[in-house]
C-alpha cells in the first residue's frame, strides 16, 4: 500500500532519461521465462505458465506500491490509489497472453511501461488526482478459446457469458477451466467498471509491423483500430485410398480447403487495407495415403472500414459455397468472433501529440491493423494509445519481435507525460 501522506500534490515528478526503458525491458525478459515450451515463448490462457506470470505480476505491482489482485477472470488489477475524494480511475493496460511462439514485448510492453511509471511515481511520493489502475489483461489473443478479450471484455462490461460453455480443442469449456484455477465464473459479471468511474483507457503496445520503423521514429499516435471478423471453416469430403481412387471421383476435403485459401487472398488483395488469413489449417488424423475426409481452417478478416470488410466477408462466404458445390464437399462455416473498427479519442490523440512533440518526437498519427483490449473500452469510456516502434523489419508474433530499451524509454516517457497533463486542473 501506498504511504498517502507522503505523496506530493504537484506534478513535479522527473525521470532520468534511460531508467524506465531498461526496467520495463528486464522486466519483459523475466516475464518471458514463463513458457510452455522450451526454447520460445508461448504462454496461453490459464496455462501453468500463465498463472506464473499472474503470480509474478502480482507480487511486482505490490512492490511497486500497488493494490494488486487477481480477478475471477485472470486479470491482475493494481491500483495508484489517489487520496483524492471521489477520484475515477485511469486505466493503463494490456494483455500478458501470447500467441505460440511469440514474441516477448506484443502485450507485456504496455503492462511494463504502467508498472514502471507507477512504481516511479510511488518512489517519488507524487500524488495524482485520480486512480491510475494498471491492469494486466488475462486474455486478448484468442488462442485457447478462439474469443479475443476475455480479460479486458470483463472490465468494460462487455463480456460474453456464453463464452462460458465454449471448449477450447481438449474439449474443456471456459467455465470448467477457470474452475480449474479457483476462479468463479459467477464472479466476471461483478468486474465491470462503470463508465461514471473511470477518467479513460490508455495503451502503449509494440507497433507490430514496419511504420515507425520506416519513418525512424521511436513512437506514434494510434488514429483507430481495424475492424476484424473470424470464422472457423469444416470442409467434408469423403475419405479414400490415395492409390485407388481416380482423381475426377474423389471429394477430397483438403482441396476444397486450398481453393478456399486462395480465394480469401484473391478477394482481400482487390482493396486497399482489406487483408485476411487463414492461420489454421488442419487435416486431423490426416496419414499420407488417406484421401482427406475433414479438413479444419480459420478464416481472419480485418478492414479499417467495416463496410470493407462486411463486403469481403459475404464475397468469401459465398465463394467458399460455390467451391464446395463444385466439388460435391460441405462446407461448414461457423462464427468465431467479430469486433467493429474503433476510433482513439480525439482529444487523448491530442495530448499524445503533444507530448511526443514536447520528447522532441514528431507526431505521427497512425492506424492499427492489429486488435487490442483497448477496442473493449470504446464507447465506455475515452480511449487512446501509443505505439513504440517494433525492430527487425516490423516483424511481430514471432520470436524475433524486437524493441530497444531507448524507445521503450521514450513510449514510457510519453506516457507519463500524458498521465500528468491528464492530472493538470
Ligand atoms: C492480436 O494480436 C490480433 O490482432 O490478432
Ligand atoms: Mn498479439
Ligand atoms: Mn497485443
Amino acid at each position: 500500500m501506498m504511504n498517502e501522506p507522503m505523496q506530493r500534490a504537484a506534478q513535479v515528478v522527473t525521470v532520468s532519461p534511460g531508467t524506465l526503458g531498461a526496467r520495463i525491458l528486464d522486466l519483459a525478459d523475466r516475464l518471458a521465462t514463463h513458457s510452455e515450451m522450451t526454447g520460445g515463448l508461448t504462454c496461453t490462457y490459464l496455462s501453468p505458465a500463465h498463472r506464473a506470470v499472474a503470480k509474478d505480476l502480482q507480487e511486482l505491482m505490490q512492490k511497486a506500491g500497488l493494490e494488486a489482485a487477481i480477478d475471477a477472470v485472470g486479470n491482475i488489477t493494481g491500483r495508484y490509489r489517489s487520496a483524492t475524494p471521489g477520484a475515477k480511475a485511469l486505466i493503463v493496460g494490456s494483455h500478458y497472453d501470447t500467441v505460440v511462439n511469440a514474441g516477448r514485448y506484443d502485450g507485456r510492453l504496455g503492462i511494463l511501461t504502467a508498472l514502471a511509471i507507477a512504481e516511479h511515481l510511488h518512489k517519488a511520493g507524487q500524488a495524482l488526482p485520480f486512480h491510475l489502475d494498471v491492469i494486466a489483461f488475462a486474455e486478448e489473443e484468442g488462442v485457447r478459446f478462439s474469443a479475443p478479450y476475455i480479460g479486458s471484455s470483463a472490465i468494460a462490461g462487455r463480456f460474453d457469458q456464453g463464452l462460458l460453455q465454449r471448449r477450447d480443442t481438449g474439449g474443456m469449456s471456459l467455465a470448467d477451466a477457470l474452475r480449474e484455477v479457483g476462479s468463479k465464473p459467477e464472479d466476471i459479471a461483478a468486474l465491470a467498471r462503470r463508465p461514471q468511474d473511470l477518467l479513460g483507457y490508455l495503451e502503449v503496445h509494440i507497433e507490430q509491423g514496419p511504420v515507425l520503423l520506416n519513418g525512424n521514429l521511436p513512437a506514434g499516435v494510434v488514429t483507430a483500430i481495424a475492424g476484424c471478423a473470424r470464422h472457423q471453416v469444416i470442409v467434408e469430403g469423403s475419405a479414400g485410398h490415395a492409390g485407388t481412387v481416380p482423381m475426377a471421383l474423389r471429394r477430397d476435403a483438403a482441396a476444397a480447403a486450398a481453393e478456399i485459401v486462395l480465394a480469401l487472398e484473391r478477394r482481400c488483395s482487390a482493396e486497399p487495407g482489406l487483408v485476411g488469413t487463414v492461420g489454421k489449417l488442419a487435416v486431423p488424423g490426416g496419414a499420407i495415403n488417406v484421401i482427406p475426409a475433414r479438413c479444419e481452417l480459420t478464416l481472419d478478416i480485418r478492414a479499417g472500414e467495416d463496410s470493407v470488410r462486411a463486403a469481403a466477408e459475404r464475397d468469401v462466404l459465398a465463394e467458399i459455397a460455390r467451391i464446395a458445390a463444385r466439388r460435391g464437399v460441405t462446407a461448414d462455416v461457423l462464427e468465431l468472433s467479430r469486433t467493429p473498427a474503433t476510433s482513439c479519442a480525439p482529444r487523448l490523440q491530442a495530448l499524445m501529440a503533444q507530448a511526443l512533440a514536447r520528447a522532441g518526437v514528431e507526431p505521427l498519427h497512425l492506424p492499427s491493423g492489429a486488435g487490442h483490449d483497448a477496442v473493449m473500452f470504446s464507447g465506455v469510456t475515452e480511449m487512446g494509445m501509443l505505439f513504440v516502434r517494433c525492430g527487425n523489419g516490423g516483424i511481430s508474433h514471432d520470436p524475433r519481435e524486437i524493441v530497444t530499451a531507448d524507445d521503450a524509454d521514450i513510449g514510457a516517457r510519453v506516457l507519463l507525460d500524458i498521465i500528468l497533463s491528464l492530472a493538470r486542473p
